[in-house]
């Protein structure tokens, strides 16, 4: 038995699995369950033609899903924490991390889209106003509104930050951090692919023995 598992397991790493990006379909971001006729996928996220006029959703990637209006998130600090000074509230700003948050913060509904394919035209004036559709974030991952207490996101990380703290990697020096990072800011996606599940929950790299944190943090 354990032979065969083996085998299994040697199979699917040599088919592609190891190397290739996993897709989004069939994860908990596949919400196409709730979209019966087009069974969309992306849609919830992004649409391939932004709705023109206010308010205009300028973060790429062609957002289509109602941002949060949360005016404040709050930001993290501690005695230790030199990243201070570059540090901002995501509050009512259009940063990667607000997008997640769209969702995450369970005040704005699942299925409040710009551009929703399964509903009818909306009301005139109403296309760029979505109202608030679909049931909210429960449960663990609705985050609330409070950021405070979570590992801090939108500052920059640069050599800088690295020679301040002494425990870091130089992010100059490592093309997998740069690829981790947002015009050189850490945001919710520098540690999670929201397009991929291969590590859960929805990890940038595997995290056993601390892998992906230790990317960044010599520790
Ligand atoms: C649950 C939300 C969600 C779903 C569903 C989703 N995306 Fe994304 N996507 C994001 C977020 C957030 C970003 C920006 C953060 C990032 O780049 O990782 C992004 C970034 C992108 C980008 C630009 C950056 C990159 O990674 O290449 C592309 C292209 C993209 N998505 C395509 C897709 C396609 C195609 C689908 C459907 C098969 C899809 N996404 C489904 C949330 C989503
Ligand atoms: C993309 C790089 C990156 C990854 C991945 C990452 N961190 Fe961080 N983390 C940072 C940076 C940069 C800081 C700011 C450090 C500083 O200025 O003190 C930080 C701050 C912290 C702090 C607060 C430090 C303080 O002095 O208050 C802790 C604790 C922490 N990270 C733990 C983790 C853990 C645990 C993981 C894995 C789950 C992780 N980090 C993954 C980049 C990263
Ligand atoms: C369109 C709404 C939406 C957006 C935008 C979105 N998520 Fe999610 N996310 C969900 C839903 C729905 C779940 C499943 C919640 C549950 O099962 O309780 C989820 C679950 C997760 C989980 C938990 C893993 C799991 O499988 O339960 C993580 C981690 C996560 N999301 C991270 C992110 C990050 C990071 C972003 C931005 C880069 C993001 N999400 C953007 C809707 C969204
Ligand atoms: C430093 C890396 C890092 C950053 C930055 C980060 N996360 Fe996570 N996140 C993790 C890890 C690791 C886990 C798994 C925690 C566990 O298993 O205990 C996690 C878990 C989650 C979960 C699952 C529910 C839970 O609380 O365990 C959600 C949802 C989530 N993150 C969303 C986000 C969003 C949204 C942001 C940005 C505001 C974000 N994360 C920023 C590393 C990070």
């Amino acid at each position: 038995m354990k032979k065969l598992l083996f085998v299994l397991v040697c199979g699917s790493l040599l088919s592609g699995g190891a190397v290739t990006a996993q897709s989004v379909v069939g994860t908990n971001h596949d919400m196409s369950a709730a979209l019966p006729t087009s069974q969309r996928v992306c849609v919830f996220c992004h649409t391939p033609h932004q709705p023109e006029g206010p308010p205009q959703i300028t973060t790429d990637p062609l957002w289509n899903h109602t941002l949060s209006v949360t005016a404040s998130y709050g930001v993290y600090d501690s005695p230790t924490f030199d990243g201070s000074g570059t540090i901002a509230d995501i509050g009512g700003g259009q940063t990667v991390s607000n997008l997640c948050m769209s969702c995450h913060d369970g005040t704005v509904g699942l299925g409040s889209l710009y551009n929703n394919p399964n509903l009818p035209p909306p009301p005139a004036g109403n296309e760029e106003v979505p109202t608030n559709q679909g049931t909210m974030m429960s449960g663990n991952s609705n985050m609330g509104t409070d950021l405070s207490n979570d590992h801090p996101v939108n500052f920059t990380y640069d050599t800088a930050l690295a020679t301040a703290d002494g425990e870091l990697v130089d992010p100059a020096t490592d093309p997998t951090i740069q690829g981790w990072l947002f015009a050189g800011t850490v945001q919710c996606a520098s540690c999670h692919d929201p397009h991929d599940n291969t590590f859960f929950p929805f990890l940038n790299a595997t995290n056993v023995q601390s892998a992906m944190c230790r990317t960044c943090h010599i520790k």
